[in-house]
C-alpha cells in the first residue's frame, strides 16, 4: 500500500500559497485531499475529472448513487455549473455564501454522471473557510467533496479523527485545527416549489427561510426509490458503540433521576460500558452514579460543534453504549437532534 498522506500543518500562523499549492495541485492532477471546512472535515477530488471522484467513493466505501456536493469558490462558479440558475438561488448565494448552505440546482454539461449518482441535479456549495477556498482558488477546478469519514460513521470535525482508511487514500490532510461548526451543512433543494429542506444543517432552517421563504421537509419515505437525497436516508452518523435516546420530558434533577430509572438502569448489565450525555448540568450527579457522563454545553451551536468529537472519543475509551439525553424538540436544536436520530437507528 501507498504511503500515508502528507500532513500539511495550518493550525497557526499565516495562510500562505505556497503551503497550499502541493495540496492544490494534486487536487488539479487527480489527487485526493483532506480539507478544513467550517463545517466538517471533506475529502476533496476535481469535481470534473470522473477518475479522481471515483477514487472518493471508494474511500468512502459510499454507494454510487449517494451524489457528491460540489465546492466552489463564489456563487460564478456556481454558475458555470448549474443548468438553470433560479433567481432564488441568487438570492442564497447573495446572501449566505461563502457559508453552510448546499444548494440543489438542475445540473449543466461539465458536470460528470459520477458526481450527481447519475441524477439531474448537483448540490453546491461555497464553503466559508479561509483554507478551503484558496484551496479550491489555487486548484483552478470546482472540488467534489463528501465528509471525510468512512460511509454511514461520524464526519471528522478534526485530522485527529480520521480513520486510517482515508488516511492512506489520500495525497495531503491540511489540519486546521477544530471545525468551527462541526455538523454538515444545510442542503436545500430549489428545483422544487416550495423549496425543500433535504438535510438540516449548521444553517438555522428560519435563516434560510427568511430569504427564500418557508421550506417544506423531505417526506420521501426513508429507503424508497429514489430517494430525494440518500445520503439523508437512514442510519448515518453512528459511533461503533450503540447510541440509544433518552427522552427526559423536563429538565433538573429530579425528572432525570426518573427518567434513567425507565429507560436505563433496568438492563444495565446488559449494556456494558456505558457512557451518558447529557446537555442538562443539573443531571450531571444523578446520571454520575450511573456511568461516566459527558456534560455538553447548552447550547445547540456549542453542542453541534463537540458531538461528533464526543462520539470519536466515547469510541476510543471502548464504550459499549452511548446514552444521549435528547435535547428538546424545537428548531434551533432540528439539525443537533437530526444527527443523534440517525446515529440511533439500526
Ligand atoms: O458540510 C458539508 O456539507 C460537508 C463539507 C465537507 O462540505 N459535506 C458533506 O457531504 O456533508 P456529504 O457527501 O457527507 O453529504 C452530502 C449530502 C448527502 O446527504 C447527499 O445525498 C446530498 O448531500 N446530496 C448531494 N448531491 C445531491 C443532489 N444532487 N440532490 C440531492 N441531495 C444531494
Ligand atoms: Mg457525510
Amino acid at each position: 500500500m501507498r504511503a500515508d498522506a502528507t500532513i500539511i500543518p495550518c493550525v497557526s500562523g499565516p495562510l500562505d500559497d505556497d503551503t497550499l499549492m502541493p495540496a492544490a495541485l494534486a487536487l488539479r492532477e487527480g489527487g485526493l485531499v483532506v480539507f478544513p471546512t467550517e463545517t466538517v472535515y471533506g475529502l476533496g477530488a476535481n469535481a470534473l475529472d470522473p477518475h479522481a471522484v471515483r477514487r472518493i467513493f471508494t474511500a468512502k466505501g459510499r454507494p454510487a448513487g449517494n451524489p457528491l456536493i460540489v465546492h466552489v469558490p463564489n456563487a460564478e462558479g456556481a454558475r458555470a455549473l448549474a443548468g438553470h440558475w433560479p433567481e432564488t438561488a441568487a438570492a442564497l448565494a447573495e446572501q449566505m455564501w461563502p457559508g453552510p448552505v448546499t444548494i440543489v440546482v438542475q445540473r449543466g454539461p461539465s458536470v460528470p454522471d459520477i458526481v450527481t449518482g447519475g441524477g439531474p441535479t448537483v448540490a453546491l456549495r461555497c464553503p466559508d473557510h479561509p483554507i478551503a477556498r484558496r484551496l479550491i482558488e489555487l486548484a483552478g477546478v470546482p472540488v467534489a467533496a463528501p465528509s471525510a469519514n468512512v460511509s454511514g460513521s461520524v464526519s471528522p470535525t478534526r485530522v485527529e479523527h480520521l480513520c486510517p482508511r482515508i488516511r492512506a487514500a489520500s495525497e495531503y490532510i491540511i489540519d486546521a485545527g477544530p471545525c468551527e461548526y462541526g455538523l454538515e451543512s444545510t442542503v436545500i433543494d430549489l428545483t422544487v416549489t416550495p423549496p425543500t429542506l433535504l438535510r438540516p444543517g449548521a444553517m438555522s432552517r428560519a435563516s434560510i427561510a427568511a430569504v427564500v421563504g418557508p421550506l417544506s421537509d423531505d417526506r420521501s419515505p426513508s429507503g424508497g426509490s429514489p430517494a430525494r437525497s440518500p445520503g439523508t436516508q437512514g442510519k448515518h452518523y453512528a459511533p461503533r458503540a450503540e447510541v440509544i435516546l433518552v427522552e427526559i420530558p423536563a429538565s433538573g434533577e429530579a425528572h432525570c433521576r426518573r427518567g434513567i430509572n425507565d429507560h436505563l438502569l433496568r438492563d444495565r448489565d446488559e449494556r456494558g460500558k456505558i457512557a451518558w450525555v447529557t446537555h442538562d448540568p443539573e443531571c450531571e450527579e444523578v446520571l454520575s452514579a450511573a456511568a461516566s457522563v459527558i456534560v455538553m454545553p447548552s447550547s445547540p451551536r456549542a453542542y453541534g460543534r463537540r458531538l461528533y468529537a464526543v462520539l470519536q472519543e466515547l469510541d476510543a475509551a471502548g464504550m459499549e453504549t452511548i446514552a444521549v439525553h435528547l435535547p428538546p424538540d424545537t428548531p434551533e436544536w432540528e439539525a443537533v437532534r437530526d444527527r443523534l436520530r440517525r446515529a440511533a437507528l439500526r
